[in-house]
């Protein structure tokens, strides 16, 4: 029978729920993250960032509700307020306006903590024979490296045309 407490966060004594909640948590984390980066970078590549995080939020937000999705076919409650998330989430946030610099190398840092977090759930579903979880997780592993590799590109000078390696033809 329901009552009107707010939703448990999932059982510790179910691991794969708890590592998919951490996942969700960390990943709605670094949407928000994101999200108030596309609002407040300012400067000379303010357009190339602002659209740049908006991709990437958009995606993210697509993905939280995947993971709850999945939490929620396996059984559990999905973690659903902001006090749930800010506990299980391991993404630091801000509480100062950064320069667009400083946005971009914190998101790099905060897409390895959500890499490391989906490795630990990931490490999970094998050892528990969810293959479904960790086809989604895999995804969302992908999708970060792929997001991550974009941010520390903004960060490198291009090399000059002498440093590039040559090219076979
Ligand atoms: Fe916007």
């Amino acid at each position: 029978m329901h009552n009107n407490t707010i939703a448990p966060t999932p059982s510790l004594s179910n691991p794969i729920l708890v590592r998919l909640a951490a996942a969700m948590a960390d990943t709605y984390a670094l949407c928000l993250k994101t999200q108030g980066y596309h609002w407040n970078v300012e400067g000379r590549t303010f357009y190339q960032l602002h659209t740049l995080f908006e991709v990437q939020y958009k995606e993210m937000i697509d993905a939280v509700d995947e993971l709850a999705e999945r939490i929620r076919a396996l059984g559990g409650y999905a973690p659903s307020t902001f006090a749930m998330m800010r506990h299980m989430t391991s993404v630091e946030m801000d509480e100062r306006i950064l320069s667009s610099a400083q946005m971009v190398e914190h998101l790099v840092k905060a897409h390895t903590t959500v890499c490391e977090s989906l490795r630990h759930a990931l490490g999970m579903a094998r050892e528990v024979n969810d293959p479904v979880s960790e086809d989604l997780l895999v995804e969302r592993l992908r999708v970060h490296e792929t997001q991550r590799w974009m941010l520390e590109s903004l960060l490198q000078d291009s090399p000059s045309r002498a440093d590039l390696p040559e090219t076979v033809d």
